[in-house]
């Protein structure tokens, strides 16, 4: 984030002003429809959606459109309006569906827009101009644009200062297709063993909202859709933070691997990531015996201090 950020006023905001309105109507919508319960519908095994993730594209698509007519928008929920067009929007219309299902509380909407150059390649990235996540239930809107720094409701954001992971709070998140084929649970477990710990709150939108805002140190986690992160990417670059891919490079839309931070644990991230890929450092876990004889020694110590 530049000097300048800090003085950027509301004028000087080409796109988030309006985003931010269709993403606090749409967020109204989704506080509707939690407060009354939804049927919960199977897209695969355990991948749900609801009547709200669809209703509430529609909406913003129809807000996009008159907001932004010469825009093109890619949502979740399957709109493909205008891919040909220079920008884009990314929209989750309700990210955490599973928690939304459920009732537990950590959902929000998320909107992010890229520019696209003439003559890029469908899996090519462009640049991402604007970003908007709102959270509904603490209404709570982050918002930022390129080069103008991030902000949690109209307020500058940064992330954390934390210089090592040991010291951290981080996130991840597991898919919810193909769930048997995904490695994460290993980087879950050797990076909970390495920091404060791991939580796993179900809305990646968020949890890259709040790397931007320093409640988390990093995140990460694989098979995300642009949709999930294209807001994200942008605030947590905006405030001050990095994304790559899980080797340190450039971040791609679609590749797949998001790792976020806010710079500073970033290269001991990537360093752990390369040693669990290749299988080095793993923690042995204690077998059955171990643990016993690890409880009989607390106990034994614990009627000792009675
Ligand atoms: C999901 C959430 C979750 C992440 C999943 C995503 P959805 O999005 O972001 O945190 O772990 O990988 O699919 O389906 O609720 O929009
Ligand atoms: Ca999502
Ligand atoms: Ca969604």
């Amino acid at each position: 984030m530049s000097e300048r950020a800090t003085a950027t006023t509301a004028a000087e905001l080409k796109w988030t002003p309006r985003a931010a309105a269709i993403a606090r109507e749409a967020g109204a919508r989704l506080r509707e429809f939690f407060a009354q319960g939804v049927a919960t519908e199977y897209k695969g095994d355990v991948d749900v959606v609801t009547v709200a993730d669809r209703t509430v594209e529609k909406l913003i698509r129809t807000r996009l459109g008159e907001a932004f007519p010469e825009h093109g928008v890619y949502g979740e929920e399957g709109t493909r309006e205008g891919m040909e067009r220079e920008f884009r929007w990314y929209v989750d219309p309700l990210d955490g569906t599973t928690n939304f299902a459920h009732g537990f509380p950590q959902f929000c909407v998320s909107m992010g827009l890229e520019q696209r150059a003439a003559g890029l390649k469908p899996d090519e990235d462009g640049t991402l101009l604007a970003a908007v996540i709102y959270d509904p239930l603490r209404d709570e809107l982050f918002a930022a644009e390129l080069g103008m720094g991030a902000k949690l409701n109209g307020k500058p954001i940064r992330a954390s200062k934390t210089q090592q992971l040991a010291e951290s709070l981080v996130a991840t998140g597991f898919p919810s297709r193909k769930r048997h084929q995904s490695p994460n649970i290993h980087f879950y477990h050797e990076i909970t063993l390495r920091s404060h710990g791991v939580r796993r709150a179900g809305s990646a939108a968020l949890d890259l909202a709040y790397v931007a805002s320093g409640r988390l140190d990093g995140f990460w986690e694989f098979n995300l859709n642009p949709w999930d992160t294209a807001a994200g990417i942008l605030l947590v670059t905006e405030a001050g933070g990095r994304v790559s891919d899980f080797a340190g490079e450039a971040v791609e839309l679609n590749s797949r691997e998001v790792l976020a931070s806010n710079g500073l644990i970033h290269e001991e991230l990537v360093g752990m990531f390369q040693d669990l890929f290749a299988g080095r450092g793993l923690t042995p876990i204690p077998t059955p015996e171990e643990f016993a004889r690890m409880r009989a020694e607390r106990e034994i110590k614990a009627k000792g201090l009675e």
